[in-house]
Parts: C-alpha cells; structure tokens; sequence
C-alpha cells in the first residue's frame, strides 16, 4: 500500500515535469498511430485497428475527409461525393450566392436536385493520398556545423526533389512540412477537386444561431453545417468546373451513427489543426497574452463597434459586412479567452520553472546549454518589431481602401491583362463595400497606431489625415474605378493610380513596413527558429520528458481522441456535455437576429413532431468532448469507437481556448454538431429528405 502511493506521487511528478503530456492531449500524426497510440486508444474504447485509419494500399478512413478551402476540414457522407463541413465554413460560398433577393444567409438553401447545386469557383477539397517521413532526403548533405543559409538552401533544394518525384507522372499536389522545429520532416501528397458545389445550408437562424454571442461557447445550439458534392471528371479524376462532371466517387465515405452519445463515450476527430504552439518558451508566452493579445482585442473591439452599429441599421449592409464581421469577431473573441486561460494556468510561471530545469539538465552538454536564456535574448530583442508588426496587420491592413489600394499598388506593369485581374478584383471589392464603414473605422484605428507606435515606425510626415485620403481617393467610388478600368488607358491608369491618395498612404505603411519592421523580425525570427531546433531537441533527449510527443499542428492530418465528457467552467457551475432542441428553444427570441428561431423550427417543436428524429421526446443538438483541437478542425469528423460518425467538429469552449499553447484537461472541450440534428434538419425543416438515401447508416 505504501509503496504503491509512493509510485503513484512519483509517478504524477513525472508527468507535471512534462512540457507537453496530459490526459487527452496530443494531435497525433495519422501513418504513426500504428507505433504510437493505437494501444492508448484502444484501452479507451477504439474498436478498429491502426489500418483502418491511415493505409496507403487500401481503402481507410483517411481517404473520406478533406482539407475543405484553405481553413476547415469536411467529409464525405455518401458515395456520390456528398460531403458535410460547417456552416461556418461554407459562409463564403454562400454568401456569394446570397443577395436581397436571393437571401440564402437568411432562408437556408436546399438544392431540389443535382441541376440546382451551385458551383463555386476557386473552392476545392484535397484528398491526403500518402504521407511519409522524408527526414534522411531532407537533410542529406546538412551538418551540424554549417550555417544557417547553407542548410536552409540544401533543404529546399531537397524539398524541391522530393516533391517533385512525388508528383512525377501523376496529378498530385505535394508539399513537404516541417515538424518538431525541422528535426523531422514529412512528405504530404494530395489529390486536389476543384469542382465543389453547395447542396445545402440551413438558415443562419439555425446554422450560425447564437451568432457571435454563442461562439466560443458551451451551452451551444447552433446547427453548424452545410452540405456540398465534390465533382469529378467522368473518369472519377479532378477537374475544373463543368457541366459534364459527375459527382465524385470517393474511395471511402463515412457510415452514420444513430445510436447516439453518452458522457464517457470515447470520440476522436479526424481532421486537418491549423496552428500550435505548444512548445514555446516563457517570452513568447508573456508577450502573447500580456501584450499582442490585449492590444490586438483592443483594436477589433472598435471595428466591430463601427460594423455592427452600421449592420443593425441595414438590411442589405449586414449581408455586406457578414463575412467579415463574423471573421474579426471570431479572433477578438478566441484572444480573450485566451488571455484569461493562461493567466489562470499560470503557463509563463510553469515555462520559466521547466526552462529553469531544463538548463540544470543541460548544463554540461555543450550543445543544449544556455538554449533558453538565449531565446529569451532575444525575444527581447523581437518586441518592439512584434508589436510594430501587430499593429501593421491589426490597424493600418484591417483598413479595407488600404488592402484595396494594395491590389493596385501591386501592378508592376499595367498591361491588359493586369487591368482585367484588377477589375475583376474590384467588382468583389465592391460588392460588400459601405466607405462610410471604412473611414470610421480607419479614423479610429489610426488614432490608436498614433498612440502606440513609436514614431521610428511610422511613415514620415506627422498625422495621417484619413479624411483628406477618403475625400480624394478615386478607390472608394465604383463608378470611377470601373471607368478607368473599363478605358483601359494603360498610360492613364498608371499615372491615376501613381497619385491616388490612398495608394500613396500605402505604400508608405508599406515602405517602413518593409525597411523598418520586416527585415528585423524576420531576422530576429530566424535565429529564434534555428534555437527552437535545438531545443526541442533537447526537450525531446531530456529524461522525464516522456516519449508522449507530438508535433505542433501545422495544418496536416491529425487524429485526436478523448471522450464526450463536461466541465467546471466557473466556481460553483457544472456544464453538462450535451445539449437539445430544448435549449435552442429556451433561446428564442424573435427581436434578436441571432437567436430568431426559424418559424418551421417552432412549429415542430410545439407539435413535438420530430418523427423518428426524437430521442427523450426532444432532439439532440450537440456535445462536447476532451479532444484537443484548434482552428482548422472545424467542420472535422468527430467519429466513435467504430469509426462511424456522430459529429461534426466546430468549436471549442471558451475557457479552454488557450489549448493552442497549453492544453488544460479540466476545461479544454471541443464542440460538436450531434449528426442527428443535422438529419433532423435536413430532413424535417429543409425539407431535403431525399439526401439521406444517399447515406448509409449504423442503428
Ligand atoms: N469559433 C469557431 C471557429 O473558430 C466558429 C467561428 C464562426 N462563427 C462565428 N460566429 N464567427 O472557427
Ligand atoms: N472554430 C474553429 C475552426 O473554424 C475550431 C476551433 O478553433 O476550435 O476551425
């Protein structure tokens, strides 16, 4: 009995040494999962073997999710290429097929058949066909005494290669990533469609309800998904939109669970995590969430004042600003989370105790000692180019004239075709423009980069006179823009653009951008990275360590499991880890777009005819779980023991935001859609039965 107290403290003192290990933590690498975890996972509740998550030769699972656009995942539910993701995810898309009359944001879409699916170009979905570690090809002729562009020129040189050779004879993508600092390195190879069409969204009532109030947060009863079919070429390869593909017939699909989750159930989620960090040291910790993260919060808060004042007071200005409202809210709101996580878990501290034990361990090996007070060298040194930085990105390019004007100041040469790109560029521009929008929020986001950026760091000259830029600017006027272009005076258009007001303010941010601020960060980042190498090395040989590591997401196929489970958000409160169409209607508020619950929705829960969709005489909307999880992985299938799914990923708790830098098991809590209110909805609201016989489903 003693001793097995004595080795169980001992035991739980290793792992808080850890820098990385705790229960559930961990975005695993899909092809490693046979060494690696699968044990962990099957002594969780995993009934399937490590083949049938990731296998090169045959059909696995891997071969039924996507890399859905550039930031979420989504997943094949069909064998005739339907796939879901969220409706977040699918936001653009939709919004670009919505307008006043059509408002597809607002009435939800359901195509009738496969002639209704609307096409969206430059929207594709990447299938993983491989992945493999190409370490020993990547560092051939590296050694440890060369410097640092030597390295990094033979890496790209062999990067170059392996790629190419992966994506000889063939139409692969390939991309080779680093992981671990560049200690190891991995091939990815992808086939990529370009022919995705929108088959179905609910109303924003249902598929964003809460809206940005709900976000990032637990009780959630948003129904977030939407529907697309990937196309393919009749020969069931990708290819460019055209009316003769033919929906695509992918290698695996996912089989729909129905039986439902209970607390405890294991899950994991398959997808594509954007970006981690869970290895930084301390400095980059504090300047994180005492200073990027509070000033960059700062700064949104007065665009979305301006936003959403101009939305309330305009139909057709909320559909405008939609997208981007919802995209500057988003961060605004993970960063606060964020902030408050790590001050409440005291990661800095809990940095500076490891880095302390770190140098103790490190102190006779020539090659790892004084690695982190160097990094903390040198953050200091990175700071005041880092801040100088978050203001460039978060004041002066979060004015939409400026990035407006960018695309003109781009143009080295206006030939015709230079003309044509640009004017294409600007009927998107000004689709969602309001200037009024804009000049309020460029006055206000000035003052602010007045007020806290040193002067080294701005354009020459004294105050900028934002409403001298918006008075004279041709770029906030359509009609103009599109004459000009249209002239297509080449000679002219170079002359007007060289004077423009606003594209004379951008190239002097721009200018002290590049010779002031850029070079040094990335210099400064450089030898930050080069330390990072090391150290996680070093991290990794360190005993008591543990073996338990894992790359930092960097937007490539990782597995995550953990189980359907609530949490403690604040003293005395208990969440429960599922929630009901109950809730959804506790919300109901028809004076409030965001929580205006759709008409067809309230009947059928007055009549309570949920058909064979009830469960407890109500529906289930949705649950949270242990797996760690980070943007990207929205829209991931969340699957059970079997592999079948009965979620689909879109969030996370707020309280456990800061998982990208230090997951928490007591608050860290993805959030997913029950796939059964997607069906329900489908089915009973959008009306859309017809979809589901494409399914297959496990009762
Ligand atoms: N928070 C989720 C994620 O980071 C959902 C974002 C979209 N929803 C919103 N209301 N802005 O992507
Ligand atoms: N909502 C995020 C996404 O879009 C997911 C997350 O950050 O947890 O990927």
């Amino acid at each position: 009995m003693r001793k097995l107290s004595f080795f169980i403290l001992l035991f739980g003192l290793v792992l808080s040494l850890c820098p990385a290990l705790r229960a559930d933590e961990g975005m695993w690498l899909p092809s490693l999962i046979e060494q690696g975890h699968i044990k962990d996972m099957r002594a969780k509740g995993f009934r399937l073997k490590a083949q049938d998550l990731y296998a090169v030769n045959r059909a696995s699972l891997k071969d039924a999710i996507v890399r859905f656009g550039s930031g979420c995942t989504g997943e094949l539910i069909s064998d005739q290429g339907l796939l879901i993701t969220n409706h977040h995810c699918g936001y653009g898309q939709i919004q670009q097929h919505s307008s006043v009359e059509h408002d597809y944001l607002t009435d939800g879409f359901a195509a009738m058949n496969r002639d209704e699916e609307l096409p969206n170009p430059g929207l594709t979905v990447s299938f993983l066909v491989e992945m493999r570690d190409v370490t020993d090809s990547i560092l051939k002729g590296v050694t440890n005494t060369m410097d640092e562009t030597e390295r990094q020129q033979i890496v790209e040189a062999n990067k170059k290669e392996v790629v190419g050779s992966a994506t000889e004879g063939n139409h692969y993508r390939a991309s080779v990533e680093a992981l671990y600092y560049g200690n190891q390195y991995f091939l990815f190879v992808y086939e990529v469609f370009e022919d995705v069409r929108l088959v179905f969204a609910p109303p924003s009532a249902v598929g964003k309800f809460g809206g940005d109030t709900d976000n990032w947060m637990w009780p959630r009863h948003t129904g977030d998904f939407s529907i697309f079919r990937v196309y393919a070429s009749p020969d069931n390869k990708p290819a460019p939109y055209s009316p003769d593909n033919v929906p695509y017939v992918p290698k695996k699909s996912f089989t729909i669970s129905l039986k439902g989750i209970r607390p405890g159930d294991f899950t994991f989620v398959y997808g594509f995590p954007g970006r981690t960090y869970q290895y930084l040291h301390s400095e980059a910790v504090r300047y994180i969430q005492e200073k990027s993260d509070p000033h960059k919060v700062r700064l949104r808060t007065l665009r979305l004042e301006v936003m959403n004042r101009a939305q309330a007071a305009d139909p057709a200005v909320r559909i405008q600003y939609a997208a981007k409202n919802a995209n500057v809210s988003n961060a605004w709101k993970k960063w606060q989370g964020e902030m408050k996580g790590l001050k409440r878990l005291g990661t800095v501290a809990k940095k500076q105790a490891f880095e302390r034990r770190f140098e103790a361990w490190a102190a006779d090996k020539p090659e790892y000692a004084g690695v982190t007070e160097r990094l903390a060298r040198l953050y200091d040194s990175l700071e005041p180019y880092a801040f100088a930085r978050d203001y460039h990105t978060e004041a002066v390019l979060a004015i939409e004239l400026f990035r407006f004007a960018g695309t003109f100041a781009g143009v080295e040469e206006w030939t015709p075709e230079a003309i044509e790109q640009v004017r294409k560029r600007s009927a998107a521009f000004f689709k969602d423009y309001v200037p009024a929008i804009d000049r309020e929020t460029a006055r206000r986001l000035l003052e602010e980069y007045e007020r806290h950026v040193p002067e080294s760091f701005r354009p020459q000259g004294g105050k900028i006179d934002v409403g001298a830029i918006f008075d004279s600017t041709l770029l906030v006027d359509s009609v103009r823009v599109g004459r000009l272009l249209a002239e297509g005076d080449t000679a002219a258009v170079r002359r007007i653009v060289d004077s423009d007001a606003a594209v004379r303010a951008f190239r002097a941010f721009t200018a002290v951008y590049k010779t002031r601020i850029e070079p040094a960060y990335k210099e400064l980042n450089g030898q930050i990275d080069r330390l990072y190498r090391t150290y996680m090395r070093g991290m990794m040989e360190m005993p008591g360590a543990g073996k338990a590591f894992y790359p930092d997401a960097n937007s490539t196929l990782r597995i995550a499991y953990g189980k359907v489970e609530g949490y403690r958000p604040v003293d005395a409160v208990v969440y429960e880890p599922v929630s009901t169409l109950e809730g959804v209607m506790e919300k109901d508020n028809p004076e409030i777009y965001d929580y205006n619950v759709p008409a067809r929705l309230r009947r059928l829960y007055e009549t309570k005819d949920y058909g064979r969709w009830a469960v407890n005489g109500t529906v289930p909307v949705a649950f949270i779980a242990t797996n760690h999880t980070t943007g990207g992985n929205s829209g991931s299938p969340v699957l059970n023991g079997r592999g079948e799914l009965i979620g689909v990923n879109f969030d996370r708790c707020w309280e456990g935001t800061m998982s990208d830098l230090e997951y928490d098991p007591e608050v860290c809590r993805n959030i997913a859609l029950d796939i059964r209110y997607a069906l329900f909805l489908i089915d009973r609201v959008g009306g859309a039965g017809y979809l589901l016989d494409e399914m297959k489903f496990a009762e």
